[in-house]
């Protein structure tokens, strides 16, 4: 009993520090098989992210099959770099210029919301998570990347928010809104989720099918297990 505390002790203490250690993030709930949800989501993307970030590993003619929409609809609505349908989601933004510009060249992000610890919750609470300040170049920070180069890409719609402070020269203990966006805090949550939800998907796009093709294995087992059983019937009905 002792042994396996122990193991079990050596196995999750690490993880229990490493978790302990980042910034507390909050639940996202997103749902990627929330089709409409991903559509907004791609929307929002390409709207307020792409001038800086790519998603170099995705295809516009990808995103328009896993996401129900028409080849029209994507290179209308989705897509403003002029590159073709069957081309990767570049961004337009030159990296040397971004560097010139912010600071930082914008990171790709297809892969964000898988590698970063947290996954998608960290994508979540860092969107929510920026704050004005003064001492920094563009004037934003953020909590969840303090000294972040980005600045707040959503602030119309979330308004913008400052620090409150623990005590007299104390850590930051909330941000609080302090002039209002265009969206309440609820409207606003579900944007960052759509965005979320959508780099998720983004990161991993088989999981769509991975999720659709698991139902009809289990249902494929179920109908196996069910005739390995009337066989094992017949073949005792004999032996009796
Ligand atoms: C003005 C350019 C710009 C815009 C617009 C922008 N970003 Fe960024 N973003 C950056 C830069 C630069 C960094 C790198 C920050 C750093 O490391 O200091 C970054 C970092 C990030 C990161 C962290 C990546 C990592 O690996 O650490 C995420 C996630 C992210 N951005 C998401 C978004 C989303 C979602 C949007 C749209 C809602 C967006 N960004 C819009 C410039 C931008």
């Amino acid at each position: 009993m002792k042994t396996l505390l122990a193991l079990v002790l050596a196995v999750f203490a690490p993880l229990a520090l490493a978790a302990g250690a980042g910034p507390k993030l909050e639940a996202s709930h997103t749902n990627i098989e929330d089709t409409a949800s991903l559509q907004r989501g791609a929307r929002l993307f390409v709207n307020y992210c792409m001038g800086c970030h790519s998603l170099g590993y995705l295809r516009y003619s990808r995103m328009a099959e896993d996401l129900g929409l028409s080849e029209e609809q994507v290179m209308q609505n989705l897509n403003f770099t002029g590159a073709k349908f069957g081309e990767r989601m570049v961004s337009a933004m030159d990296p040397a210029d971004a560097t010139a510009w912010i600071g930082a060249a914008a990171p790709d992000l297809t892969l964000t919301a898988r590698a970063k610890l947290g996954g998608p919750d960290w994508v979540y609470t860092y969107l929510k998570s920026f704050y004005a300040d003064e001492s920094r170049p563009l004037g934003w920070n953020n909590t969840v990347l303090p000294g972040a180069s980005m600045p707040n890409p959503l602030w119309e719609m979330q308004g913008i928010q400052r620090a409150v402070y623990a005590g007299e020269g104390g850590q930051i203990d909330r941000l609080e809104v302090a002039t209002p966006g265009s969206l309440s805090p609820e409207q606003f949550d579900q944007v960052a989720r759509d965005i979320t939800a959508f780099l998720q998907y983004a990161a991993e796009p088989s999981r769509l099918q991975r999720e659709s093709v698991g139902v009809w294995v289990i249902l494929f087992l179920a109908f196996f297990t069910l005739m390995a059983w009337l066989l094992k019937q017949e073949y005792w009905r004999d032996v009796h």
